[in-house]
């Protein structure tokens, strides 16, 4: 029996196949496919009553002719069960027999993988994500960054995409005039040997608050950036040994949360890539002089028309834009790359419209590829009071600092549930739960919205939260593990599902492909976190209410095929949310 990995999408591609054979016009007809109310069926086809509205027809006539020719064409895959429903809905029913079959064949997470989002596959993305500035800790305001964009480089990845995992740092601003005055002035060895990233802040502090009181001190700091942008060896030297110890502490964060970038192009890389930035875009008489600087336009835009794109200062220095056009160009030009997205909080939503409308122009008349382009956003995490999340003494909290009270907190929880497992497991296990509590409460919510940080809810073993998930895993894993190998049966001899519960769950099985296209084309990983959160409600549902080893060899094949599949597609999802799974918790 043919059976399709997304029958969402399938049933769109042959409604349209239908529609063109009876002369519709394609492109007014969309089929609008959706998935249904479970009462009625697995999915649900609207799009014929616009259409009819439109030409003035009769809907459910319309529909019936649509209807009718799927049926005539077989373009239908068997197991799929049609019906027209009042003015002209047309509703979609996998049989259980299709269902049986869709578990059966989608064996295996390289299984999924290959049908999944065929957009993506074989083309290279480029994602900038986490990006930190450096000589600096990373507060919980860079959390969303980091995993959000990690999640979406794995969702791309999973659809076939190649992948680039690109951490532009900003390593190479105005501030290291300050940093290098403070760490010829003030500089601790031992404090640095012990975290650096705490050294270098204090540095900047003490300098800065030099700089403020002593105009000969601000001086000196100007004097400093200026050696430093012409390359006086001693400058850069110290400037290189910052970043090195900078980027040697973040990766011990982003070690924790599994993220391993590809590159590190910071900002410093594109320094000397600047100047065909200005001769270019001055070439094409797309960048002026205006008081000074060089700044671009754009007459077509209701504020940008006024506000200028500045690409270089009346200094002469270049700037944030300068060294992300000179990344744009490189990332298309090295990187071969067909699309970049980057990710960064909505604050900068006019930098990063501005950086685009100016690419696009500047590569049409250039005569470059266009990639795509997404700059992808997200909202703040708020505290209990409802405002940007800090600390009690009203600074912002550090990343390390969160991630490990979130590990001591599950570890207090591990201990209780678990007091006879050895430390080192329950530590081991802590570690998995703190941190997966903490990234999946932020890829459960819609990135783009703000949410309340709660330890409390994010820790539940209740409700949509990563112990939750964990623990639904760590359940089946252990039916299968207890399982006696002659109980065991495979799912060739399996009947057809029959209870309530257990076509409920094979349904929601089936539907991990639209959940995963969703996904994939918003951008947006809380897709994939509700699906799963409700993938194991159903399994709950079923375990409870049906017994998997029973005597009929059958009904205990096709139940044990349902916690297989299970447990790898909520492992796959996890995954893709950047959450290790566990084996005991
Ligand atoms: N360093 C920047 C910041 O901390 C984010 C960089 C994002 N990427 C880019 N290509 N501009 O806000």
């Amino acid at each position: 029996m043919d059976v399709w990995f997304d029958v969402a999408r399938n049933l769109e591609a042959r409604l349209n196949e239908a529609a063109a054979d009876l002369g519709w016009d394609r492109d007014v007809f969309e089929p609008a496919v959706r998935t249904a109310d479970p009462r009625f069926g697995d999915f649900q086809a609207n799009g014929v009553l616009p259409y009819a509205k439109r030409n003035k027809q009769n809907p459910r006539a319309l529909a019936e002719q649509l209807v009718e020719n799927l049926g005539e064409k077989k373009a239908l895959a068997a197991g799929i069960d049609v019906s027209i429903a009042g003015p002209g809905f047309i509703n979609f029913k996998l049989t259980p027999t299709y269902l049986l079959n869709w578990l059966r064949q989608f064996d295996s997470e390289a299984h999924l993988q290959r049908d999944a989002g065929k957009r993506f596959a074989g083309r290279t993305w480029v994602v900038d994500y986490g990006s930190p500035n450096t000589a600096k800790q990373m507060h919980v305001g860079h959390l969303r960054t980091i995993i959000v964009g990690e999640s979406i480089c794995r969702l791309l990845e999973f659809c076939g995409a190649k992948v680039i995992r690109d951490n532009h740092l900003g390593d190479w601003g105005t501030q290291f005039g300050i940093i290098l005055y403070g760490y010829k002035h003030f500089l601790d060895p031992e404090a640095l040997a012990r975290d650096p990233l705490e050294e270098f802040e204090r540095l900047y502090k003490a300098a800065n608050a030099r700089c403020k009181e002593d105009p000969a001190a601000l001086e000196e700091a100007r004097a400093e950036l200026v050696r430093l942008q012409q390359g006086d060896p001693d400058a850069v030297a110290i400037w290189e040994k910052v970043n090195q110890l900078s980027v040697q502490s973040l990766k011990e964060i982003y070690e924790r949360l599994d993220v391993h970038y590809d590159h590190y192009l910071g900002e410093s890389f594109y320094r000397d890539k600047v100047d065909t930035v200005y001769r270019e875009l001055t070439e094409i008489g797309l960048a002026e002089e205006s008081e000074g600087a060089l700044v671009v336009f754009h007459p077509e835009h209701p504020r940008f028309a006024t506000q200028p794109f500045i690409i270089r200062k009346r200094d002469g220095a270049s700037n944030y834009a300068t060294t992300d056009l000179a990344t744009m160009l490189y990332r298309v030009e090295h990187f071969d790359a067909d699309g970049i997205i980057i990710v960064t909080d909505s604050r900068q939503n006019d930098h990063f419209e501005q950086l685009w409308l100016t690419t696009r122009k500047w590569f049409e008349a250039t005569g470059r590829r266009l990639p795509e382009f997404q700059h992808v956003t997200f909202g703040t995490i708020l505290g209990e009071d409802g405002k940007a999340i800090k600390t009690r003494s009203g600074d912002p909290i550090r990343l390390k600092a969160l991630l490990d009270e979130a590990v001591e907190r599950a570890f207090a929880i591990v201990t209780e549930k678990n007091p006879d497992l050895p430390e080192e497991k329950r530590r081991e296990i802590a570690e998995r739960v703190g941190i997966g509590a903490v990234v999946y409460a932020d890829l459960s919510q819609n990135r783009t919205s703000d949410y309340i940080f709660s330890w409390q809810k994010l820790l539940s073993f209740e409700g949509n939260t990563a112990p939750y998930l964990l623990y639904a895993c760590v359940r089946i894993a252990s039916i299968l593990r207890k399982l006696p190998a002659e109980q065991d049966t495979p799912p060739e001899n399996a009947s057809a599902f029959e209870t309530a519960e257990e076509i409920a769950l094979a349904r929601k099985l089936a539907a991990f492909p639209a959940a995963l296209d969703q996904a994939v084309t918003t951008l947006r990983p809380h897709f994939i976190s509700l699906y799963l959160y409700e993938l194991a409600g159903a399994f709950s549902s079923f375990y409870n209410a049906d017994r998997v080893i029973v005597d009929d060899p059958a009904v205990r094949a096709r139940r044990l095929l349902l916690c297989r599949r299970t447990l790898m597609v909520l492992q796959t999802g996890l995954h893709l949310l950047t959450i290790r799974p566990l084996d005991q918790m």
